[in-house]
């Protein structure tokens, strides 16, 4: 099953989410760091059956998508650990986008000063300016 969901994708050239990364073409160091700290939260609060279906996937794309300089990045095992704590699944995607936001601007400023060493590339093409509900007149 795993096999076949793997081999599909990468015959259809979709994107195994949790695979690839701009810079790092070896398996993220921040992937190694969040996966010791999902197995502890695992040993403290009990396993989660996803975690070795993780596992598994990663063992059999890495020779298969390794050589393309393709290896699971930070957010292939961070889903497990937010899962683990309790948080629903649709407040991944925030949660993933809020703590980078430093980072995304700290860049963004960087290419408006013109710095040779920027990347990737960053452009906002979204609406502007954005409209939203103060805190407190949310329900
Ligand atoms: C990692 C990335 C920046 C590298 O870009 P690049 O150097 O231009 O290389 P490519 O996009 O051509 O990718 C190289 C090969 O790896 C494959 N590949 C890249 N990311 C992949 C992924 N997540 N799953 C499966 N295959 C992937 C590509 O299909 C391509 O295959 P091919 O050589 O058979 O054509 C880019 O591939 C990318 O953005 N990948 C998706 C990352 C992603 O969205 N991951 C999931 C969300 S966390």
């Amino acid at each position: 099953m795993l096999l076949l969901f793997l081999d599909n994708a990468i015959k259809n050239k979709s994107k195994i989410m949790g695979f690839g990364h701009r810079e790092y073409k070896v398996k993220d160091p921040r992937a190694i760091i969040l996966q010791k700290l999902a197995e502890d939260l695992f040993i403290r609060f009990g396993a989660d059956e996803m975690y070795e279906v993780a596992k598994s996937l990663e063992a059999e794309a890495i020779p298969r998508l390794g050589p393309k300089g393709i290896f699971p990045n930070v957010d292939f095992y961070s889903g497990l650990v937010y899962r683990k704590l309790g948080i629903p699944r649709d407040l991944f995607t925030p949660i993933f986008a809020i703590s980078r936001v430093a980072g995304w601007l700290a860049h963004w400023r960087e290419q408006l000063g013109a710095n040779r060493i920027f990347r990737p590339s960053q452009i906002y093409t979204g609406a502007s300016p954005r409209d939203w509900t103060s805190l407190e007149n949310r329900e």
